[in-house]
């Protein structure tokens, strides 16, 4: 049959409801907060398109938004290594709220530790 892919164990609703807890923490993370929008609904709708995709799904983003092309859209913000810390602890804090366990999550994880790594434009602030 056809290849089973990390969307196969993840995707759909449950994917949906990562991403809901994932933002519900970005909205209160201190180092956070102050680059989002005060209204994450778009921002959430974006990321389950890409994360479908990230995990071997329907390519929902490039349908509607073309090439994601991560790293330039993430440009006009300041991606610290504190920052890419603190999006790493809040999805990691949404996958235990989830139940999202064993190889598929650890897989998953890295993924997103290399990407996150891959979106720091900015240096941390030396005080
Ligand atoms: C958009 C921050 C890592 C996927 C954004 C936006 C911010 C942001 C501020 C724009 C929100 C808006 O104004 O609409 C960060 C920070 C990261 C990070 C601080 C820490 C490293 C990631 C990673 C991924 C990702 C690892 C994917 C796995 C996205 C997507 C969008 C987005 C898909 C929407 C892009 C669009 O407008 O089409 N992010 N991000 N981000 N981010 Fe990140």
């Amino acid at each position: 049959g056809k290849k089973t892919v990390p969307y196969d164990v993840i995707g759909g609703e449950k994917l949906g409801r990562l991403v809901d807890a994932f933002y519900k923490r970005v909205a209160k993370h201190p180092d956070l907060i102050q680059i989002f929008p005060e209204d994450l609904t778009e921002v959430a709708r974006k990321q389950k398109q890409f994360l479908t995709q990230f995990l071997g799904g329907p390519p929902l983003y490039t349908e509607e938004h073309g090439h994601p092309m991560l790293r330039a859209r993430h440009l006009p913000h300041e991606i610290t290594p504190k920052r890419a810390k603190a999006w790493l602890s809040c999805m990691s804090g949404a996958m235990d709220e989830v139940g999202l366990e064993g190889e598929v999550r650890d897989f998953f994880f890295s993924r997103l530790v290399l990407t996150a790594q891959h979106m720091v434009n900015t240096p941390d602030q030396v005080p």
